[in-house]
């Protein structure tokens, strides 16, 4: 990992990293890549030599001994079949996931997936405990391990333990539907600090805390901070992408068409449906001109074993293929371009560049950081950004035209107005959000987020004394 050059002065300086994904994912084919999502290049300027990353490689067994990776010595967490369905498919994807992002639809609340779910935690738990050395520093990532905390504070109680939910936190309403709510939010508050993207999802915990496991216990157990921590970019790196693609950008649509981007997981939490309808909408009244505008969508194919992603995945399509059929013109295929591979990073920075309006319209999102990324890129000071008043980034970008991404003819609105809006304009919104965006970026959200752990007592006064050894959690 880049910019990784000290040398822990103490125990107490070495980093154990805990999260569902390793920083490589092995392939199907056993081909060595580097994971999806940013966290291993979040994390490198706090992680020290000497540190270590716990987490799974993607498939179904794994090495059983450390691999390296550039000094961090990483530990596979092997799963069986039955437990990546359990675990990963099941209670992440399909019960924690949808929930925690609002889906409008009840979860299967399946009994063996959370058994599973509290068996993999105790996995991963057991492997911190074996190899943390004295007095680390823990950080566990995210909604797959919400009950490690406290299953390793049970037994090092010479660690400290930081949780950081990279995704919304529910209101409690919607929380308390989970019949095993009490034990999530036990897991949780063993640690010595809980992050959240928002103050809004501060408060839905400290709520939910309030009403299931009260006050007196809360006042007692609860972790020493729980705070926002909004996370961010690296927005240099993307700066520097951002400048070496300009000159290639062009090429990658007629001049003169206007390009509408879009860059997601294919996830139904990112609202693809509702902005291709916005845009496909405003292609039949007539507000904007096939030949002249164009929407690109990227959809990298994720989570393919849960079958909602399945139905995601025919209905983007389906409907990207509709509005060509509609609108195409001779010579063009239609005005969605539609990519369903992974871009690298000076490829995304092209697009980012070539682009002139990115549009995020997540029905929920922890943050999106394709928005900062965006903004990052855009040191030309030009593009517009519509996002949407769910993502967390909402409250980190002024200048952004913010919707409601249920409400289509608002981001058909947006979309005229951003085709309207003036270079004036573009420029001042968009040198507002890159100030903003440069203020926080992800190097500070990670030194800040180990400075709170690291200034935490490490032992705090209260043990829970019926609380069984190993953290277990009762069904
Ligand atoms: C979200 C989650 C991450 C996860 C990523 C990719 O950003 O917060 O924890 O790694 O999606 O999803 P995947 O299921 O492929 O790991």
């Amino acid at each position: 990992m880049a910019g990784r050059t000290t040398k822990p002065e103490s125990a107490s300086d070495a980093l154990v990293i805990v999260a569902n994904r390793l920083p490589i994912t092995i392939t199907s084919d056993g081909a060595v890549e580097r994971s999806p999502g940013g966290l291993a290049s979040a994390l490198s300027s706090v992680v020290t030599e000497g540190s270590h990353w716990i987490g799974w490689t993607g498939q179904v067994g794994a090495p059983t001994s450390p691999l390296p990776d550039d000094g961090l010595t990483l530990h596979a967490v092997p799963l069986t079949a039955a437990e990546v369905d359990g675990y990963y498919d099941g209670f992440a994807n399909s019960v924690l996931w949808p929930l925690f992002h609002n889906r409008l639809q009840q979860p299967e609340l399946r009994r063996s997936w959370w058994r599973t779910y509290r068996h993999v935690n105790q996995h991963f738990a057991d492997m911190v405990v074996e190899v943390a050395p004295p007095g680390a520093l823990v950080w566990v990532h995210d909604y797959h391990l919400l009950l490690v905390p406290a299953m390793v504070r049970a037994r090092r109680r010479d660690l400290r333990v930081g949780l950081f939910s990279h995704i919304p936190f529910p209101g409690p309403r919607l929380f308390g539907t989970l019949p095993w709510r009490r034990e999530l939010l036990l897991g949780m508050a063993d640690a010595h600090v809980i992050g959240f993207q928002t103050e809004d999802d501060v408060h839905n915990f400290q709520d939910a805390m309030h009403r299931f496991v009260g006050p007196l216990r809360r006042g007692r157990r609860g972790a020493s901070v729980v705070d926002a921590f909004p996370i961010s970019v690296d927005v240099a790196k993307w700066a520097a992408l951002g400048d070496d693609a300009s000159a290639g950008a062009t090429a990658l649509a007629e001049p003169g068409v206007v390009v509408y981007l879009g860059i997601d997981r294919l996830d139904y939490t990112k609202g693809i449906v509702q902005r291709l309808q916005a845009f496909g909408e405003l292609l039949n009244d007539g507000q904007l001109d096939p030949a002249k505008c164009r929407f690109v969508q990227v959809a990298v194919p994720t989570r393919t074993d849960v079958p909602a992603y399945q139905e995601e995945k025919e209905a983007v399509e389906g409907l990207a293929e509709r509005i060509n059929q509609r609108h195409a013109t001779p010579g063009s295929p239609g005005p969605v371009q539609y990519l369903d591979t992974p871009l690298d990073g000076p490829e995304l920075a092209a697009w980012y560049r070539r682009a002139d309006a990115l549009v995020v319209t997540s029905l929920a999102d922890g943050m999106n950081l394709v928005a900062k990324e965006f903004v990052s890129a855009r040191t030309d000071l030009d593009g517009a950004v519509v996002l949407s008043e769910f993502a967390g980034a909402a409250h980190d970008m002024p200048g952004a035209i913010i919707v409601n991404p249920y409400d289509i003819e608002a981001i058909k609105r947006a979309m005229v107005a951003v085709f309207r809006m003036s270079p004036m304009e573009r420029h001042e919104r968009m040198s507002t959000m890159r100030d903003a965006v440069e203020a926080n970026d992800v190097h500070h959200w990670a030194r800040r987020f180990v400075e709170r752990l690291r200034a935490a007592p490490v032992t705090r006064p209260f043990r829970f004394p019926g609380r069984a050894a190993g953290g277990r959690v009762a069904s």
